[in-house]
């Protein structure tokens, strides 16, 4: 025999000389989910090892990451009232318009995300504006970019719409150089799909509709294409970046995506897809750094150019203390 490829395969070192892919903490973005309110840290039952913070404990978050070397964080909000219209998501003093002000003042070298929806604001639990039963698109446009250009006047440094309406990218753009910022990013949840698996998160952001479902706006788990025309649509509408969601589950769609994109792509690891392996570990059944560091690698082989987990800070930690090894 004179090709084994048994040999490149010998010992860790000629191993990690011949890998094709590589993860940095520089990647990685840390969800947060914070509560209106004081002095609030409290556990999240559904996501165990994730806190939920008040504006004002935010900045315990903040440098937990920095001390990990995770330089960009995702804020959710909790609102103590919600509306049919989600005020709670806009409002100057809104949970999440307070935290980036409080965070930015206190980390201005730390990247901000604003995640713009809201279902986490509205009293029905719907993206967008309803009319009957059924989200209105365009008339959510307009909320879509109320939101977006408060948080960046806030201090986000990149918003991101998750709502999955048609045109959001392009009225966010708009409002965004309106109002003289040009310069903000966008990060478009430009393929995300109606899962099953974001369920803790749910729980964790008290946004479960009411009733119905999401299935009238976000994606078909079983189309592909649809999703290169969502990406493609939301690249011409001017989105800095582009995310597939979930991650672990359409990593077919990933690479698709990838390969005809002109921007980074993000993935982003969900809520249910952490739950797993975090129920797995705590039962013995599967060695949870293990798990999680092949979890990351393999959205990152698959075309990742950013990953938004809940496991950033350990990732982080175990990638700077050479704790990952293949
Ligand atoms: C808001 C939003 C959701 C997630 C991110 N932004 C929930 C949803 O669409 O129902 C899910 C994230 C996760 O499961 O970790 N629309």
């Amino acid at each position: 025999m004179i090709v084994r490829p048994r040999r490149l395969r010998q010992t860790p070192v000629i191993r990690n000389m011949v890998a094709e892919t590589h993860l940095s903490p520089d990647m990685l973005v840390y969800p947060v989910f914070i509560r209106e309110g004081h002095g609030i840290v409290e556990d999240i039952p559904s996501l165990p090892g994730q806190k939920r913070y008040s504006p004002d404990t935010f900045p315990r978050a903040l440098e937990a990451m920095n001390a990990a070397g995770v330089s960009s964080v995702l804020l959710f909000g909790l609102p103590e009232h919600k509306d049919e219209v989600g005020t709670g998501a806009w409002e100057e003093n809104g949970v999440i318009q307070q935290s980036l002000r409080i965070g930015k003042k206190e980390f201005p070298h730390l990247n901000f995300i604003g995640d713009v929806c809201m279902c986490e604001y509205t009293s029905h639990g719907h993206c967008g504006i309803l009319h009957g039963e059924e989200v209105d698109n365009d008339e959510t446009l307009e909320y879509l970019t109320r939101i977006a250009v408060s948080q960046a006047a806030a201090g986000a440094d990149i918003v991101a719409p998750s709502d999955m309406m048609d045109g959001h990218v392009a009225a966010i753009r708009a409002g965004l150089d309106k109002a003289g910022m040009k310069n903000k990013i966008i990060f478009s949840y430009a393929v995300k799909y109606a899962s099953v698996f974001y369920g803790p998160f749910r729980d964790a952001a008290g946004s479960a509709p009411s009733f119905g479902d999401r299935r009238a706006y976000q994606m078909d788990p079983r189309n592909v294409r649809e999703g290169l025309k969502e990406a493609e649509i939301d690249i011409e509408e001017g989105a800095d970046l582009v995310m597939v969601k979930p991650g672990l589950l359409y990593m077919d769609v990933l690479r698709a995506v990838k390969e005809i994109s002109p921007v980074p792509v993000g993935t982003y690891c969900v809520s249910g897809e952490y739950a797993m392996i975090k129920a797995a570990a705590a039962n013995g059944w599967i060695d949870e750094q293990r798990a999680v560091s092949e979890a990351a690698f393999s959205l990152a082989r698959a075309g990742a150019d950013v990953i938004i987990t809940y496991s950033a800070l350990d990732l982080a930690k175990w990638l700077r203390d050479g704790k990952i090894s293949f």
